[in-house]
């Protein structure tokens, strides 16, 4: 069966990121989280990033109205049972994560696949939370959502290949490039990514050049579009400090030991962009 209507779990970065590809190809979104003060703030980022498409010239104006009158948000998930694919893009947890699939499943028909934007937690695991491993996959987008082209699509142990089928479809359809990745700890995305950015940390807590100068390295001497110090206030330094702890108890391997900088600066709250500072000041306050 075709996905048109699509829950999304989580206003946050990922999740208002999803929902506003989603509806800008056509899909119709039930855009979930726990307090209306969440889905404001998601639905304003959507709106922003749907006016930021037509000065683009990627949408018209009556298509960025279209595109809004299909997102629905709501604190129900009752309101979940109109759709036919839902993606859990909820705080990278475990705990946290079984509990929104658990409080969702009543309302979801029996051939609804479940898919989660986790960045590093076992999607075996995850899937056996639930009573539908069978329709369960990942499917790991990047931030920004509507800019980066990669979606990682992870089939569990029990993925049916009609499951993993339907999630490409939906990628695909969504404007992004699906690559199948095998259930391994951090994927490939995270993986290689994590530890070059723990390894910033330590370069940067051992002395070995200022944080402008470590990111000036990567993007004059490799062309990143970001330097990885930059790059972690994007993604948010707990994140980053997460997904380093999920490959270091995954793998047990102490080359992926979370740097202590990184947990520093997460104890004391500074955890980049999202809180106005991270190994780098954001004077506009929180983005
Ligand atoms: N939302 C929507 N569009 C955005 C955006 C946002 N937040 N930020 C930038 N854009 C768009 C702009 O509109 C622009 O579009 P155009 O080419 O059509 O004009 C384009 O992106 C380039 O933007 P800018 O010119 O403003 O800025 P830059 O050229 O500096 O690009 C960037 C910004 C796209 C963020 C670029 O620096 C980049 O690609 N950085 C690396 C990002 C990255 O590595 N992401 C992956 C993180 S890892 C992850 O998400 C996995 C997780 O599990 C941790």
């Amino acid at each position: 069966m075709e996905a048109k209507t699509v829950g999304v779990l989580g206003a946050g970065t990922m999740g208002h990121g999803i929902a506003h590809v989603l509806i800008r190809s056509g899909y119709t979104v039930f855009l979930h989280d726990l307090s209306q003060e969440f889905l404001g703030a998601g639905a304003g980022r959507i709106a922003k990033g749907l006016n930021r498409d037509v000065q683009k010239n990627r949408l018209t104006g009556e298509e960025r109205e279209k595109a809004l009158s299909r997102l629905k948000t709501t604190t129900r998930v009752s309101d979940l049972e109109e759709a036919d694919f839902i993606v859990e893009a909820v705080t990278e947890n475990l705990e946290v994560k079984a509990g929104a699939f658990r409080a969702i499943e009543p309302h979801c028909g029996p051939g609804v696949i479940f898919a989660s934007n986790t960045s590093s937690i076992s999607i075996t695991r995850l899937a056996a939370t639930t009573r539908r491993p069978d329709h369960f996959i990942g499917l790991h987008f990047f931030n920004p959502v509507p800019v980066m082209k990669l979606v990682e699509v992870v089939p569990g142990l029990a993925t049916s290949q009609e499951t993993v089928e339907a999630a490409e479809r939906l990628a695909t359809s969504a404007g992004k490039t699906p690559v199948r990745v095998n259930d391994f700890p951090g994927f490939v995305s995270n993986r290689l990514l994590m530890p070059m950015l723990n390894e910033a940390a330590y370069c940067l807590m051992e002395g070995v050049a200022e944080a402008k100068g470590i990111d000036d390295v990567m993007k004059l001497g490799m062309n990143h579009p970001m330097g990885p110090l930059e790059l972690a206030d994007l993604i948010g330094l707990d994140v980053c400090l997460d997904i380093m702890k999920v490959l270091y108890e995954s793998f047990r391997d102490s080359k992926y030991r979370p740097c202590p900088l990184l947990e520093r600066m997460v104890n004391a709250g500074r955890l980049g962009r999202k809180t106005g500072r991270g190994f780098y000041e954001y004077p506009q306050g929180k983005v």
